[in-house]
């Protein structure tokens, strides 16, 4: 079936491509922030430990939002293999470090395929990651912030500690 045949249905290939692999950049997120919860838990950083947990909840729900605009619009959801994270993870610093790069890495991409819908014209998936390039300020906001308490607590354990309990108060989940 051409694409062009359904005015307001299937989408555009390019576009379908790029927003599967944006799913699949939301799900490895998700399983990244996973990964740095359970380091977290296991060294006794609660609070840390739920910040990144209520983190991965966040990234599974981007990765729905896609899912779900892809079906929409009649595209083909086309589930990819997502790669294991990084084992290897060091002190907070170090970790949200890894994050806030990573929070980067998510918004070139997602300006990426803004500009693609653009060039094509497809305002609806324009208009649909609209949220998401107000969602990335949020997000490298927020690791941004982490990052620079926790330069400023250093190896001092009562301020990372007192850090731990007020980045678990995000969410009580
Ligand atoms: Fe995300
Ligand atoms: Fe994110």
């Amino acid at each position: 079936m051409e694409t062009h045949s359904d005015p307001g249905g299937l989408l555009d290939k390019e576009i379908q491509e790029a927003v599967n692999e944006q799913i699949r950049g939301e799900l490895y997120s998700a399983y990244m922030y996973l990964g740095m919860s359970a380091h977290f838990a296991e060294q006794n950083f609660d609070g840390f430990a739920r910040w990144m947990r209520h983190q991965a909840q966040e990234e599974l729900q981007h990765a729905m939002r896609l899912y779900g605009y892809l079906l929409e619009r009649g595209g083909h959801v086309d589930l990819r293999a997502v790669e294991a994270p990084p084992t290897k993870l060091g002190k907070p610093l170090e970790v949200f470090e890894a994050a806030l790069a990573h929070e980067k890495k998510i918004t070139t991409m997602i300006h990426a395929i803004y500009d693609l819908a653009r060039k094509k014209k497809d305002y609806a998936t324009e208009a649909h990651l609209q949220w998401f390039v107000t969602e990335q300020v949020e997000e490298e906001g927020n690791a941004g912030l982490a990052v620079e308490q926790l330069q400023l607590a250093g190896d001092d354990t009562s301020a990372l500690l007192m850090l731990d309990h007020r980045l678990g108060q995000r969410s009580k989940g």
